[in-house]
């Protein structure tokens, strides 16, 4: 027999708590936490009554083993701004779009999207600007537009055009979040509303265009998708295109220099750029502790029951990414940001994340995630080195994507100009040790042996202090480290 769900849904309208969530998702999730003393508690939300979920181990449950018993809640909101995609589709409908999206993501996909999104990379991060502090959520977010914008319609920035379109997609998204809103207090938004909807029309003949022109992979593999009809496939490039993608890249990637940006920290950004499992572990508590969403929408059309309690037909669900993440049932210590938890107790906990959704529904571009973070991530571990301004007031938001509410102000240092060389842990077979400071010199860019050779030959003959191989000038690491 299960359970009543603990709180109240109150009286509609009257008892409608969706302002005081928007307001501060955490904590309202704290408060009615404490107040019902169950990580599964009822309120009324959107209008509705809905149960939200932070219990790790139910929120495993509701998606894996009661997705065909809940529809996405997202039609009611989005379906306008977006038209008809697989986010408002269920069932079987869902099922076969999903499998036919798929086939834009597999692995073999990705690979040919690789020197895409490498070569715009490399030349957006080819020259920061190492004189002064960058707002970092800012500069990844410009990143990630002309990733997501050059990926999936081929547009090039150095033409004038792209800023249109990518102003284009700014302006459509803020027609997306102004709808909750609207919905809590009619007519607020309209028109915000009413320039997104332009920008939707604009965009989508922007699509259709660069569809006819196939200039580029992504968009030749989408014709290739024979069973969606024409205007599905414009739907899901709108959707692909949107600027919740990079907003939400830009959130996982501020989160990360914000964690390995401390003074401390700078052994660490060196031995992340040859020990892969050690990025992985470090980019898995970076998705656990800050998730770029704060969870997920469902309603339920079909009576279930899970972690006890029951969930009744007609209820919305709302399961809460950021709360679930951090459940002690799951996560020892739970607020700590510990890599290390990830090659121990949490060894086989991957599927405890649900930064990326769970089940059948989960995020069908998650590879493609991967690999943009990691093109990103190597290329600033490649050619800097950071650290955070001091005494910087970081409180964050949740909505629409998790990010510090202020500017996060971040030093990056050139590593080719500040050591002449690349600093690298041990155990690299190009590496050889500096008798003084003990560091190590890696390979160029290119990677060559010879080339680092000749670097360091150079060095030499430039009068680097005599067996010093990385040029620190017989400065100790101590002092060295306050980058
Ligand atoms: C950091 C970036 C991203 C994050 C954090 C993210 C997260 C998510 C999450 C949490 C869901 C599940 C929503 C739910 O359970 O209600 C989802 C679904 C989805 N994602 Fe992503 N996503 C990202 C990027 C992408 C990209 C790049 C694409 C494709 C180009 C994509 C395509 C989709 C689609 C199509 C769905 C809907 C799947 C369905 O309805 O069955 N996502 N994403």
């Amino acid at each position: 027999m299960s359970a009543k769900v603990p709180g109240s849904a109150g009286l509609p309208l009257l008892g409608d708590r969706s302002y005081e969530f928007y307001k501060d998702p955490i904590k309202f999730q704290h408060k009615y936490m404490e107040n019902t003393k169950s990580r599964v508690f009822l309120a009324r939300f959107l209008n509705k009554p809905t149960i939200f979920v932070g219990s790790n181990h139910v929120v495993h449950e509701v998606l894996t083993e009661h997705s065909n018993k809940m529809e996405l809640g997202y039609k009611q909101f989005w379906f306008e701004i977006f038209g008809d995609n697989v986010l408002f589709s269920d069932g079987e409908f869902a099922d076969s779009l999903r499998e036919s999206l798929k086939q834009l993501f597999t692995e073999e996909a990705i690979e040919t999207y690789q020197s895409t999104i490498e070569r715009i990379v490399k030349k957006s991060l080819s020259n920061l600007d190492t004189g002064q502090p960058l707002c970092i959520y800012n500069l990844f977010k410009r990143l990630a537009i002309e990733v997501c914008l050059g990926l999936f319609l081929g547009l090039d920035f150095s033409q004038p055009e792209a800023d249109v379109i990518a102003d284009l997609t700014i302006t459509h998204w803020h027609g997306i979040i102004s709808v909750p809103l609207a919905v809590k207090v009619p007519l607020m938004s309209e028109s915000t509303y009413s320039k997104a909807m332009d920008a939707k029309r604009k965009l989508l003949e922007i699509i259709h265009q660069r569809r006819i022109d196939k200039r580029h992979e992504f968009v030749e593999r989408v014709e290739g998708l024979g069973s969606l009809t024409e205007e599905s496939v414009n739907n899901h490039l709108l959707l692909f295109t949107s600027a919740l993608v990079p907003k939400a890249l830009s959130s996982i990637l501020t989160s990360f220099v914000i964690e390995t940006g401390s003074p401390d920290q700078v052994d660490t950004q060196s031995s992340l750029l040859h020990d892969e499992a050690l990025l992985e572990r470090v980019l898995l508590e970076v998705l656990r502790l800050y998730p770029p969403f704060f969870g997920g929408r469902r309603v339920v059309t079909e009576d279930f029951s899970a972690g006890g309690f029951r969930f009744p037909a007609g209820h919305g669900v709302l399961y809460m990414t950021y709360t679930a993440q951090r459940d002690r049932a799951v996560f020892e210590d739970p607020d700590t940001f510990n890599p290390d938890r990830w090659t121990h107790k949490n060894a086989n906990d991957r599927e405890r994340l649900y930064c990326f959704g769970m089940g059948p529904r989960k995020c069908v571009g998650q590879n493609l995630v991967s690999t943009i973070l990691k093109t990103v991530i190597r290329e600033l571990l490649e050619k800097y080195t950071w650290e955070m301004v001091a005494d910087q007031d970081l409180p964050c938001k949740c909505l629409p994507v998790y990010r510090p509410r202020n500017q996060v102000l971040v030093k990056f240092k050139s590593s080719m100009g500040q050591d002449s060389g690349y600093l690298t842990s041990p155990g690299s077979p190009l590496s050889p040790a500096c008798p003084n400071c003990k560091k190590f010199v890696m390979p160029s860019p290119q990677g060559s042996k010879e080339a680092v050779e000749n670097e360091i030959g150079v060095r030499r003959e430039n009068g680097t202090i005599p067996g010093c191989t990385c040029s620190c000038e017989g400065v100790s690491p101590m002092k060295r480290t306050s980058h």
